[in-house]
């Protein structure tokens, strides 16, 4: 037992270890740290459904003593009177020494035996990271249990741990199995070790559940592992009474003395917050939910806040508290989601969304197509002209050339682009913005080399039937520079 309770608290410890600065989730300087809930017995006060329990009707049992011929002693069994039941409420209350109180089945006589089985199923009514599940059995310890948990309530059971004098025959497992490093870590392992009849009663059992698990000395880099101990549900199934073997002879004195009886269920643990909250607190639908820190949101902090997707959420280990970042956003919206790709690619993540003032752009950055920067930094419309622009698509007060895609539609058509200095003169405000814009339809494969002279220029594509497309471009030496000869 003392090697065991010091496996326990080491492996306490690597979950993590309940030092006062663990519960703080910034540190002096008020930089982020890791931090979790404190470790609580998780069934405490928490009613475990029993599928099975005596006393309705009132029914006798004897208390088993181990020697055959013997007087029992016998004691009634009655769910309604509060001094004789022994309901499942017993399971995961205050556990008193001194005034042992416990939940108990009915007896073999009522068919209490395998292949029948019972379940006491706990619902913690929130995710925890589990270190040890502990039974007190008030009779002597089963010849095989199961202990099962559920990673989420709408989850499978998955076996967490056996307990059998016959792992093989019982449970198909070996007995005393072990994981070697590599193997699937989150495989239930036997053993008979808890299984013998004797103590009559007091006997423990406890399940450590990272103990002989190869991964456990890197938990905070194991996501099997940090799955394996993560619990919303916790069932034991009862599969196996340990006898005597006197019960073949049908003696009901006899089979009144095989039951279980269990005097105290606990559940070592933490609320899960992944590293992100300090404590757990009821919410207003009087539901278990983490108080997050670190920007991030929901039961267990299992997500990022909303516009805090500058990187992908994570656990925060012990060396990084892994809070969530915002986004950059030019202060141009308070939404934004996380892009992968442009994760990828920038190492930041955020994608805003519903840029305002007419920007656009991962980060509000730019301006929407067509609109272009004026020399207050405002994003202006560019108002482009139908005639001239063919489609008002892409505009940029940077680029130096026009095209319409009537050239590229007609094979007669004859384009011309030639300085325009006399008419824009004569073009209002209003126009003159539109003769900034040049749409960039890449069907278009006639550009100009123009003379890297600044002022206005007249495009003109004009078909046998008459003009097609006319529009006005204002040419800065730079903008030409980019134009390819083709
Ligand atoms: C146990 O739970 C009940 C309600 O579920 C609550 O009223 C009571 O205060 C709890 N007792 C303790 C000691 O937490
Ligand atoms: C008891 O638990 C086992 C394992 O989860 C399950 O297969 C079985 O259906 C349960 N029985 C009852 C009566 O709930």
């Amino acid at each position: 037992m003392h090697r065991f309770i010091r496996v326990l608290t080491t492996l306490t410890c690597l979950v993590a270890c309940s030092n006062g600065a663990m519960d703080e989730c910034t540190d002096d300087s008020n930089r982020p740290q890791r931090c979790m809930p404190e470790f609580v017995n998780a069934a405490f006060n928490v009613t475990v459904v029993a599928t099975n329990t005596c006393g309705s009707p009132p029914e006798e049992y004897c208390v088993q003593t181990g020697v055959t011929g013997v007087t029992k002693s016998c004691h009634i069994c009655d769910a309604r009177d509060p001094r004789q039941h022994h309901s499942a409420v017993y399971l995961t209350d205050y556990n008193n020494q001194a005034d042992t109180t416990w939940w108990q089945s009915q007896t073999m006589l009522a068919g209490i035996q395998y292949p029948n089985s019972i379940n006491l199923t706990l619902h913690l009514g929130k995710s925890f990271d589990i270190t040890y599940v502990r039974l007190k059995f008030h009779t002597s310890r089963p010849e095989s249990f199961a202990i099962y948990k559920r990673t989420r309530e709408d989850g499978p059971w998955q076996p967490y741990q056996y307990y059998s004098g016959s792992c093989d025959k019982t449970y198909q497992k070996q007995n005393r199995g072990f994981i070697r490093t590599g193997e699937d870590e989150q495989q239930a392992l036997c053993t008979d070790e808890f299984s013998d009849i004797s103590p009559l009663t007091g006997g423990n059992v406890a399940f450590s559940t990272l103990e002989g698990r190869p991964s456990a000395y890197n938990f905070d880099s194991s996501p099997v592992l940090q799955e394996w101990v993560t619990a919303t549900d916790i069932r034991v199934t009862l599969n196996r009474l340990n006898t005597f073997g006197d019960e073949v002879f049908n003696d009901p004195k006899v089979l009144k003395s095989y039951y279980y009886a269990i005097s105290d269920f606990a559940v070592g643990g933490r609320c899960k917050c992944n590293g992100h909250a300090s404590d757990c607190v009821k919410n207003s639908q009087s539901r278990l939910v983490c108080r997050c820190k670190h920007n991030t949101e929901g039961d267990d902090c299992g997500v990022c806040k909303p516009f805090y997707n500058d990187r992908p959420w994570r656990r925060a280990t012990a060396l990084n508290a892994n809070e969530c970042l915002p986004c950059s956003c030019n202060g141009k919206t308070s939404e934004c989601y996380f892009d992968s790709e442009l994760y990828r690619a920038t190492g930041h993540g955020g994608h805003c969304r519903n840029c305002a003032d007419n920007t656009d752009g991962p980060n509000c950055e730019r301006c929407l197509d067509n609109y272009y920067r004026d020399n207050t930094n405002r994003c202006q419309p560019c108002s482009c002209s139908p005639v001239g622009s063919v489609s008002a698509s892409v505009c940029s007060a940077s680029r130096g050339w026009w095209e319409t895609s009537a050239i590229a539609a007609s094979p007669d058509t004859t384009a011309s682009l030639k300085p325009a200095a006399g008419r824009v003169l004569a073009v209002p405000l209003a126009a003159r913005r539109s003769v900034m814009c040049s749409q960039g339809a890449a069907s278009a494969r006639t550009t100009w080399r123009a003379s890297a002279v600044t002022g206005w220029y007249e495009g003109r594509a004009e078909t046998a039937h008459g003009l097609k497309s006319l529009g006005y471009l204002h040419s800065r030496p730079e903008a030409f520079s980019h134009v390819a000869p083709t």
